[in-house]
């Protein structure tokens, strides 16, 4: 498709540009629905890969059409430039807070208070999720989304309408066809889903940034960036439960705004209820702090609120909450118990990690005997002891974690903890490398050969199906695996003497370890588990150098060469090819039948599409200087001109441009918005 960039048809008839925008309306009406259908009601009713599919035609056909792109467009979520500081906005009401009540007496006590002040006998209230996030004002004009902020002080929060852009589950749109107010604020929360926040964690410490305490530090650091491409990669996710203002008269009860809320296309929390009774809204509490757990987000507690509104306009407000809503919240999770010891266990890439070994203790509702301590120098910042009092946290299905030490006066304590000088599993020698401490034991160590062999088996290296976790332990415990090699000598007999293998399991097994001996040399790569070369690395690698051979001969100086490649990851595929155990294993592995697809002579670091043109810059850049751009434009293997001719593969025009741009058009050049510069640099170079 790179193709049609470039060759885009300057004359072309405005029959053809009304088809394509038909083409373009009808893709993103699709794309709409469908986030609508899977957001908001939970129901899709297409897979994931024909949303991709959609979603990649429209990216398509905007590109070859770049002048009809719309700013409402779904393609359009990513690619504002960076900010020099958030905004500051004025909220249009204040954004209040919410009393919190524990006590089941409390609460029965604020239902009196109601009726009493109501003067009634009965009232209903809406109940739903208390959801730990950070809360936002999102404001809807004709139906678009304008503009988005943090509570702040409740009256001035910060602007960060192009972070929540990136977020999928926030309309960009309302849906027109159920006639959405002219004007909308909505209030809502962004939060983080558990597995996400557990993904993004590890990606962090990978990266050797550090990890967030907890999914609502992560929600909020991700929102109050000042780059909203950092926000485009943290899976946030947003629920609404309030209208703020709207113009026309709103809807009468809570619960009916809540269905508008639905109607107009904004996620809405589907474990809402209406409850006719105080014992009604009690069982609603008690039934959702059970089902806490296996919810896949944090909540800290349940919502009430008076349903009707005029009651809500009567009850009125105090200085910082309304009268007529309050937070009924679960018994807290953290608890202290006492730290019996500390061991250290071994990860698939020779990590050790501390453990601490707790006495049990029940956190919401869960026994908890372990939390893990990170690495030693989190271990010190804590200063966490064998024999300390200490408080532990649980959030969700979040792996414990000790929140702090607690001191007990007159308390003796035991010496500080000190990472061990030899791997506890295999007792190679370990090393450092800053925070963290690694046994040199590599396939050696039993924990590692494990984790190597996990790692070869998966889905994105040799993907060798029915390998997991458990069967590798076997392998590993019974000594028939010692290094990736010995996969391919497996024999029927052998497997059959594995606890839970049959003839058929065994067959399965053994057509999936000969089905994977033909590989791509990406997946390869990859599979090798050679630190700091995931999957992007191994492509890179492969397109630039063509076949394993050509990389294990390389120096660090050639493989610093490559754009993508710094000083680290070079020396780390030096040591991995140099070491004779690893040169051996792919030997072995190439004897026993592996194949690795070489990547055909003429591909071999084959140009990016930009590679030897030039692109002309007219115009002034609003996110970037003129240095920065041209580096980006080096990155593609491009040039920057000075004049548009008709071997420039691109005009970028920013405010203001020049006659550059009439140039471009006359020619039939590429011309692109910096927005849309920005994300095609993305595209290319994956940064
Ligand atoms: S209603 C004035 N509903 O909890 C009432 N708030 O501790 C407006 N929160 O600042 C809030 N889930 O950020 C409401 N279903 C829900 C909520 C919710 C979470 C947050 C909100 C508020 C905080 C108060």
């Amino acid at each position: 498709m790179q193709h049609d960039l470039f060759n885009k048809n300057p004359g072309a008839t405005s029959d053809t540009t009304r088809s394509v925008q038909e083409q373009l309306l009808r893709l993103k009406e699709q794309i709409r629905h469908h986030d609508f259908l899977y957001y908001v009601k939970d129901r899709p009713e297409i897979s994931d890969g024909e949303y991709d599919r959609l979603f990649r035609e429209l990216v398509e056909l905007e590109r070859a059409h770049p002048e009809l792109v719309t700013s409402d467009s779904p393609t359009q979520r990513i690619g504002a430039p960076p900010l020099d500081e958030l905004g500051k906005v004025q909220h249009q009401r204040p954004m209040l807070s919410l009393d919190s009540l524990v006590d089941p007496a409390d609460v029965l006590a604020f239902d009196q208070r109601m009726k009493r002040e109501l003067e009634t006998d009965q009232v209903e209230y809406t109940v739903e999720p208390k959801f730990d996030g950070l809360s936002v004002e999102l404001v809807y004009d004709q139906g678009s989304f304008v503009q988005g902020s943090t509570r702040g002080d409740g009256t001035t929060g910060e602007d960060v309408t192009i972070n929540l852009r990136t977020i999928r589950s926030l309309p960009l749109q309302l849906q027109s066809s159920a006639h959405p107010p002219a004007h909308l604020v909505v209030r809502g929360e962004v939060y983080m889903r558990l597995d996400d926040f557990h993904a993004l964690n590890r990606r962090m410490t990978e990266q050797g940034d550090d990890a967030f305490a907890n999914p609502r530090n992560a929600a909020a650091g991700s929102l109050r960036q000042l780059d909203s491409h950092i926000t485009a990669d943290r899976p946030l996710v947003v629920t609404c439960y309030e209208v703020m203002a709207m113009d026309g008269p709103p809807p009468s009860s809570h619960w009916d705004e809540l269905e508008a809320l639905a109607m107009w296309g904004l996620p809405v929390s589907s474990l809402r209820r209406r409850c006719e009774t105080i014992d009604a809204v009690m069982a609603f509490h008690r039934k959702t702090e059970q089902r806490r757990d296996n919810l896949p987000y944090e909540i800290d507690g349940v919502v009430v609120k008076v349903n009707r509104r005029d009651w809500q306009k009567q009850l009125g407000a105090k200085s910082r909450s309304p009268r007529w809503t309050i937070a009924y919240k679960f018994a807290p999770r953290k608890e202290i118990t006492v730290v019996q010891d500390i061991v250290v266990s071994v990860g698939r890439t020779g990590t050790l990690t501390p453990l601490a070994l707790l006495r049990p203790v029940e956190v919401g509702g869960v026994t908890i005997s372990r939390a893990t301590l990170h690495n030693a120098d989190e271990v010190a910042r804590k200063d966490i002891r064998v024999g300390d009092s200490v408080k532990v946290e649980r959030a969700g299905d979040v792996i414990p974690a000790i929140a702090e030490r607690v001191s007990v006066p007159g308390e003796t304590r035991s010496a500080p903890f000190a990472m061990p000088n030899r791997c506890p599993v295999c007792r190679s020698a370990v090393a450092r490398e800053g925070a963290y401490v690694y046994c040199t034991g590599q396939a050696a160590c039993p924990a590692q050969l494990k984790g190597a062999i996990e790692h070869f088996a998966s889905k994105s290296a040799l993907n060798i199906e029915g390998l997991g976790k458990k069967t590798v332990a076997q392998l590993v415990g019974q000594g028939l695996v010692q290094d990736l090699a010995d996969l391919y000598q497996l024999s029927r007999v052998q497997l059959l003497r594995l606890e839970g293998f049959a003839e058929r399991s065994s067959t399965l097994l053994l057509n999936a370890i000969a089905r994977s001996k033909r590989v791509s040399l990406d997946r390869f790569l990859m599979g090798l588990g050679i630190r700091q070369v995931g999957q992007h690395i191994a492509k890179v690698l492969a397109r630039e150098f063509g076949s394993l051979d050509a990389i294990m001969s390389a120096d660090q100086d050639r493989f610093q060469t490559i754009q993508e490649i710094g000083p680290e990851i070079s020396a780390s595929l030096v040591s991995y090819f140099q070491e004779n155990s690893n040169r051996r294993v792919i030997n072995r592995l190439q004897k026993l039948g592996l194949s690795i697809e070489e990547i055909p002579a003429a591909q071999i670091g084959a140009p990016s599409p930009f590679a030897g043109r030039s692109f002309v810059f007219t115009g002034g850049l609003a996110g970037l200087s003129r240095g920065e751009a041209k580096t980006l434009v080096e990155r593609l293997g491009a040039t920057v001109s000075s004049s548009v001719s008709k071997k420039t593969a691109c005009v970028v025009a920013g405010v203001d441009p020049g006659s550059k741009l009439d140039q471009a058009r006359k020619l039939g050049v590429m011309i692109l918005s910096e927005d849309e510069f920005l994300q095609l640099i993305k595209k290319q170079t994956g940064t």
